[in-house]
């Protein structure tokens, strides 16, 4: 049974603008927890405790420990199967671009090449003081919270609550939506702004909007195709149905 219907076939070319925006549910299949449903990292660890500049100020020895914690599961896991389609994908184009909410390189260590992290990087970091780089792997082993030579705690290169994207990624991840013919929303449940903006802009823009989740989104009854299931399933299909298309 074949997953993209006439109307998606016909935008398909070589030469088509594709844009893909991903969340934490992309990375479950690789055993890392996503931030909210029954098994998601919110659930254990209250983020508003944690991911946050004030929290981070008043205790951070406390939130480095739970990036290292963090750190350890994302050092274990690999891409799976949903990374390496949209590698594949990307292989295939001229012109495609993937934005992502996560911050746990997989998408990098899949091999994708044209990506726009929105919410840093886990494994980078800088001085909350001075904003020196330190984009070392800092040895896992390490709880307290290490200090820059100017005095001030090192903290993850991260977005937290009540921070600015990351200066121009945003824009550019925009730009990506606006101009694409295709659009694939990937394992994200679509409520963190200003990332929930992007799936439907490119929707006013014109493209089709295909989703890829087990559960309904606020963007599910919006789009062309909303596709119920594991992204490691289901992305290798299309991207061989795509494959089809071109040859
Ligand atoms: P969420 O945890 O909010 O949503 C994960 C989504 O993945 C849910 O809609 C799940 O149904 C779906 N999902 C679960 N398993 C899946 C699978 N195998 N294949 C496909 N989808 C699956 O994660 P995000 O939407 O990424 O921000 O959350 C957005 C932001 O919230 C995160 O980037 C983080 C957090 O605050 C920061 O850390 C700045």
């Amino acid at each position: 049974m074949p997953i993209l219907n006439e109307k998606i076939a016909e935008r398909i070319t070589r030469g088509m603008k594709v844009a893909v925006l991903t969340g934490a549910g992309i990375s479950s299949e690789s055993g890392i927890p996503t931030f909210r449903g029954d098994e998601g990292l919110w659930k254990t660890y209250r983020p508003e405790e944690l991911a946050n500049p004030q929290a981070f100020a008043a205790h951070p020895h406390r939130v480095w420990e739970w990036y290292q914690y963090r750190r350890g599961i994302v050092r274990q896991a690999e891409p799976n199967s949903g990374h390496l389609a949209l590698k594949d994908l990307e292989d295939l184009l001229e012109d495609f671009s993937l934005i992502t909410q996560n911050v746990d390189s997989l998408h990098i260590r899949a091999g994708s090449r044209n990506i726009l992290e929105l919410h840093g990087n886990i494994e980078k970091n800088y001085c909350s003081r001075c904003r020196k780089r330190y984009d070392k792997l800092f040895d896992q082993k390490i709880i307290e919270c290490p200090e820059c030579s100017c005095g001030g705690y090192i903290r993850p290169d991260i977005v937290w609550f009540g921070e600015m994207l990351p200066a121009g990624v945003f824009e550019r991840a925009m730009q990506a939506a606006e101009s694409a013919d295709l659009f694939l929303s990937i394992g994200t449940s679509a409520v963190v702004y200003p990332a929930a903006m992007i799936p439907f802009r490119a929707m006013e823009k014109g493209a089709a909007v295909i989703e890829v989740n087990p559960q309904v989104t606020e963007l599910s009854s919006y789009c062309e195709l909303s596709l119920r299931g594991g992204s490691g399933e289901i992305l290798p299909q299309l991207v061989s149905e795509i494959t089809t298309y071109l040859n």
